[in-house]
């Protein structure tokens, strides 16, 4: 009887750790909102200060820049499925798959050790906050 007792304990103890795996799973399958994103990447400190500290260190610290900018990819590619406040879903989806395409390409760059080609796609990514918020960034 003990024995059946702890095996149940067991048994169940094994079927809440399965359940708890599946709720921290699915918490983070939810796609980020757009603000979520925006914050991630361009607080003090976030993806994009990491990269642009890691890319300008010499040598540059490549394995940071490469997790940081598969980071702003995902995050990137969150926002795709985003819906802004403001402006056409046309605009939205050519403007945020600009910026998804440019974080691959920094990634892509990292994997590559391509300090050039990684601080064209940086450039390009810290360059396009303007045009994107005045379609895109309501009030
Ligand atoms: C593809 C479109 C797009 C690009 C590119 C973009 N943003 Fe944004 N950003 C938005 C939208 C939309 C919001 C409004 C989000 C909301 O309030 O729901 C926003 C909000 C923000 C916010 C406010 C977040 C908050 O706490 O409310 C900051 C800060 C920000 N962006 C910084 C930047 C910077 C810096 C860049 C460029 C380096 C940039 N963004 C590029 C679309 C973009």
């Amino acid at each position: 009887m003990k024995r059946f007792v702890s095996l149940s304990l067991l048994a169940l103890g094994l079927i809440a750790g399965v359940l708890a795996g599946f709720g921290i799973i699915h918490a983070a399958d939810k796609p980020k909102s757009i603000k979520e994103v925006m914050k991630l990447v361009h607080n003090e400190d976030g993806i994009r200060d990491t990269i642009s500290e890691s890319l300008a260190k010499k040598p540059a610290d490549w394995a940071t820049v490469s997790t940081k900018s598969k980071e702003w990819v995902d995050a990137a590619t969150d926002m795709t499925k985003g819906k802004p406040k403001k402006g056409s879903a046309e605009s939205w989806k050519k403007l945020s798959t600009k910026w998804l395409n440019d974080a691959k390409a920094l990634h892509t760059a990292s994997e590559k050790k391509d300090l050039k080609a990684a601080q064209t796609a940086l450039k390009s990514l810290g360059t396009s906050c303007k045009a994107c918020h005045t379609a895109h960034k309501g009030k």
